[in-house]
Parts: C-alpha cells; structure tokens; sequence
C-alpha cells in the first residue's frame, strides 16, 4: 500500500504532468461554492477555497508564460498575479478592460514585479500609463461580448505568451469556455454555502440536458475541497 506521501506525489503527477505539453496551453481555473459562487455579492472572495488550493493556483501560475484576468477581478481584488507559495518566474500579467475603467494604482499596474499588458479598446483612454506596462489596443469581436477570446489568445502567442492562465472572475473564464478556446478548466468546490453573489460559470444557454458539455472530467482532493480537472478539446 503506498504511504500518504507517495500518494500525494502521484496526485501532484496526475494534476500537473497533463499540464507540461510542449504545445500552447490555455487552462482556467475557479474557486467557487457549492452553490456556485465566486464572491459575495459585495466582490468579497478571499477565500472561498483553503490553502491547498491557493497552493495549487500559485503552482498553476509558476507554469504559464501570461495570467489573464478580467477588469472586475482587477478592480474588487487588486490581485498581484505573482507566483509567491512556490519557486517559479513571474507570469506576464494581462487585464482586459475595454473601456480602461480600471485605475492606475491597481498593484499590477504599480509593483514592477512582472510585465503588465492591460488590453483596451481602440477609442479607450487608460491616461498616464505607469512603466512596465504595454497597453494593447483591441478592438471587440463580432459577437457583441467585448474581446473575441482567440484574438487575445493571438495577440499573446505573437508576444511569445503560449502557456495562458485564465484566472477569473465567472465573466471572463466562461467568455473563454463559450468561445471553446479552452484545454483545461479546474473548478475548485469548498464545502460553502452563499445563496447569493457573483456567479461562476454563465454559458450560452441551452434547452436541453443533451446539449450541456460533459467534458472528460477528474476529481482531486485539496483539503476540504474538490478539484474538477475538466479536459476540453479547442
Ligand atoms: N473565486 C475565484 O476563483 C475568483 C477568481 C477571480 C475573481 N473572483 C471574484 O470575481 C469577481 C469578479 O468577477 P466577474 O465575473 O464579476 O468579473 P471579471 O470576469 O473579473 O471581469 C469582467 C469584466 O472584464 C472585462 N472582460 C472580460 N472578458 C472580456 C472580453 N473577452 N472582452 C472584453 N472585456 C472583457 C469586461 O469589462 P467591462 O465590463 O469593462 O466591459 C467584463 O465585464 C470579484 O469579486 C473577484 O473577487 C473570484
């Protein structure tokens, strides 16, 4: 019988071993409730998952060249996207704000600790933009839901960004899973109830149970909560 730390380093190989292909990789992830929540309604989130999780975001970080995220999750958490529970270089940071409504003080815009790309449409005025950050001027894809996913994917790939961590919020990962450029997506559920807040995945509907995705999925433990390690094929 393997002991618990055979067992806990085959479970870290069977997380991360599929992760380390020479290809791209564009993998989102989220913390959520098992209500489906990713924050209280007040954009309170820190933390709905326990620290292997965040263990686990920071070891997901260490791995990609860029980590996006969305203008809400750059506004109400002021995250700093760095790689600091394991050893491992600093993803690029990128924000995509269309409308460039997220201020300047946002410590990704001001701690120097990584590059910074902060995406915006061409009519947007981001102001005076602090050094170390490149902003990108894009315009909105077809489908009336601001960036066309594969258009940011293109525009990191042409920077040599090809390992892409999608970090959140619900809007910005399910604008990438709806657009199918996703390879991976880990959903992390803690034992919380909120009945109310921002909501995780919101997809295209549809009208029958045949027409949901059912990806190959695999379960893990991370304390007290469950990964979802969904496989999808973009
Ligand atoms: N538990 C977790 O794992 C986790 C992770 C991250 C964040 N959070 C929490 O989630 C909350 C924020 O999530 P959220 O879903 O409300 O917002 P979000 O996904 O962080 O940001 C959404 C906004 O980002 C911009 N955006 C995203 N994708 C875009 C695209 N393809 N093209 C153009 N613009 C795009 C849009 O800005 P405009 O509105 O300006 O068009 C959009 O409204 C915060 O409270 C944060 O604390 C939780």
């Amino acid at each position: 019988m393997p002991g618990s730390a055979e067992r806990g380093e085959s479970q870290l190989e069977s997380i991360y071993l599929p992760l380390l292909r020479d290809r791209g990789l564009v993998i989102a992830q989220l913390g959520q409730t098992l209500d489906g929540r990713i924050a209280t309604r007040t954009g309170h989130s820190h933390f709905i998952t326990g620290p292997a999780d965040i263990l686990h975001l920071h070891r997901l970080r260490a791995l990609v060249d860029a980590v996006v995220v969305g203008a809400g999750t750059a506004i109400s958490d002021d995250p700093q996207l760095t790689v600091r529970q394991v050893a491992g270089r600093n993803p690029v940071r990128v924000v995509l704000d269309p409308s460039a409504r997220v201020p300047p003080d946002r410590r990704m815009f001001k701690d120097g600790l990584a590059p910074t790309l902060w995406i915006v449409r061409p009519q947007a005025d981001p102001g005076p933009v602090p050094s170390g950050v490149e902003v990108l001027r894009l315009e909105a894809g077809p489908t009336g839901c601001g960036f066309d996913p594969g258009a940011v994917l293109q525009a990191l790939a042409m920077r040599g960004l090809r390992r892409v961590l999608v970090e959140g919020g619900g809007v910005t990962v399910s604008r990438f899973l709806d657009a199918g450029v996703l390879h991976r997506l880990h959903v992390t559920v803690a034992p919380l109830l909120l009945g109310s807040g921002c909501p995780s995945l919101t997809l295209e509907p549809v009208d029958r149970l045949d027409q949901a995705r059912r990806p190959h999925c695999r379960q893990f433990s991370l304390g007290d909560d469950v990964l979802f390690d969904l496989e999808f094929c973009p």
